[in-house]
């Protein structure tokens, strides 16, 4: 099995050039100006004159197996990761969600069978730890010793369901730091929704447009003010999940510039939609409830800046997908009830690239950097994953910039029944991609087989 790419822009974080890359089995052999096909009689040549080449996408926070807020969201392993990997995305790291009843272990094994029988990309998993007692504390050790988690994730919102007390988040972050394990955190304030939520609904509030105003922006910053606070106490380091505003932005610039490892996430939904899009009549809003909410269209500005400046590293999607009819329509007599998320895991390239690159937000070195190589850094897998170069896993994306149409449910390869970005304009499309060296999508369609994802090995980097 070998795959010569000829003559292709190759773009990374640290190289904009035109070189051909040669993959033999599952990694990158070669680079070099001009590969003569001769020279490599058995490989597929892909023409990608005029093309980008970049490192296979990597998503840092996508949710699939998700028990969550009395339903399930849609996709399987299958579903999703297919999405993904049409959209560009060859690497996935997918958050292990167990109720405050379950066992680390079981959690774990629960949701790695799932993606080893039907994930068609490559993997690893965010743990949640939702329970931090003394069962807990030797099963969490025990995973990352024996190198199965290399990150944890902890909900300061979602109370009595997902919400982890304050001395158990300590006593977490200790054993963190201690592990060199880091913690990606979602940063509100369960107690202050609660009450906010409570107060709306009393009021008669019960729409999709009061999701917003349950948890305003202060509530985010507050979050994060405080999961800084204990990352400066114990020495842990932080990455911030879906930071949707300024607020939330400055008050990790401010943790960092008194010393805290803190690692700031964007999501595509925050980037490009807004508070307006939950505010839809007819209940449609309901597709666009998510936490934390989309806010104002100003905090756009604020996120793609705090991208180009990197106080903002990495963009995910936060792909949590449920469908309108038969799961939002859980919540239609009370706001609180909508299971909260946005998919997106197939639009991620394509809508960073159509808002961010050509809109002139940032350019493509931070383009591949936010969605590639710093989630692969941060998370132990470069540059196996995350770069072009010699001995690295041949995961490869030919992107067409001048591909233009329109962000459709009918292109969606996920089981839900909308598309959060229907009908806005998408500029580029990941012409092919290729999968440790296999050629598993081209010109949105999977050409790919069943499963075939495998687990990544992570290092310890923190
Ligand atoms: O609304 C969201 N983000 N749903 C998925 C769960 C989470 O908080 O990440
Ligand atoms: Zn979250
Ligand atoms: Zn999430």
């Amino acid at each position: 099995m070998a795959i010569l790419i000829k003559g292709g822009r190759i773009i990374t974080d640290s190289e904009d050039r035109i070189a051909d890359v040669y993959a033999e089995g599952e990694t990158i052999a070669r680079i070099a100006e001009d590969i003569d096909p001769a020279s490599v009689p058995d490989a597929d040549v892909i023409d990608a004159m005029g093309k980008y080449v970049f490192p296979g996408f990597i998503d840092p926070h996508v949710h699939i197996h998700l028990p969550f807020m009395g339903t399930n969201a849609i996709d399987d392993h299958a579903s999703a990761s297919r999405a993904a990997l049409v959209g560009g995305t060859t690497s996935l790291i997918e958050m292990i969600c167990p109720g405050p009843d379950d066992e680390p272990q079981a959690a774990f094994d629960e949701w790695n069978a799932l993606a080893q029988a039907g994930c068609c990309c490559d993997f690893g998993f965010h743990l949640s730890v939702v329970r931090f007692d003394e069962l807990a504390r030797t099963q969490v050790r025990a995973l990352v010793e024996s190198g199965q988690v290399a990150s944890f994730k902890v909900f300061l919102a979602y109370k009595g369901a997902l919400d982890i007390p304050d001395e158990q988040l300590l006593s977490l972050m200790e054993m963190a730091r201690e592990l060199g394990v880091i913690i990606t955190a979602h940063c509100e304030n369960a107690e202050a929704i609660d009450a906010k939520q409570q107060q709306l609904l009393a009021e008669g509030k019960t729409g999709p447009q009061w999701h917003e105003p349950s948890r305003p922006r202060s509530v985010e910053a507050g979050g994060v003010r405080h999961l800084c606070e204990f990352a400066e106490r114990t020495g842990a380091h932080v990455y911030i999940v879906h930071t949707s505003c300024g607020d939330a932005v400055e008050q990790a610039n401010a943790a960092r510039s008194r010393g805290v490892n803190v690692f700031v996430e964007a999501v595509a939904p925050h980037l490009v939609l807004d508070k307006a899009y939950a505010e839809r009549p007819d209940f449609e809003g309901a597709k666009f409830v998510m936490s934390p909410p989309l806010r104002d269209a100003c905090e756009h500005a604020l996120l793609w800046s705090g991208l180009a400046s990197r106080d903002v590293v990495t963009i995910g999607t936060d792909h949590a997908p449920f469908k309108f009819h038969g799961q939002k329509d859980m919540g239609v007599d009370a706001f609180t009830r909508i299971p909260n998320g946005i998919p997106g895991v197939q639009e991620r390239v394509d809508l960073v690239h159509t808002f961010g690159v050509c809109a002139g937000r940032i350019d493509l070195a931070t383009m591949v950097d936010a969605c590639s190589v710093q989630p692969a850094k941060i998370f132990g897998m470069y540059p196996r994953k995350g770069a072009i170069a010699e001995g690295s896993d041949a995961d490869l994306v030919v992107y067409d910039p001048s591909f233009v149409g329109t962000f459709s449910v009918s292109d969606g390869l996920s089981q839900v029944d909308y598309c959060g970005y229907e009908g806005m304009e998408r500029r580029g499309r990941a012409e092919v991609v290729v999968l440790r060296g296999c050629m598993v999508a081209r010109d949105g369609h999977y050409v790919g087989g069943e499963g075939g994802g495998r687990s990544i090995p992570r290092a310890l980097t923190h």
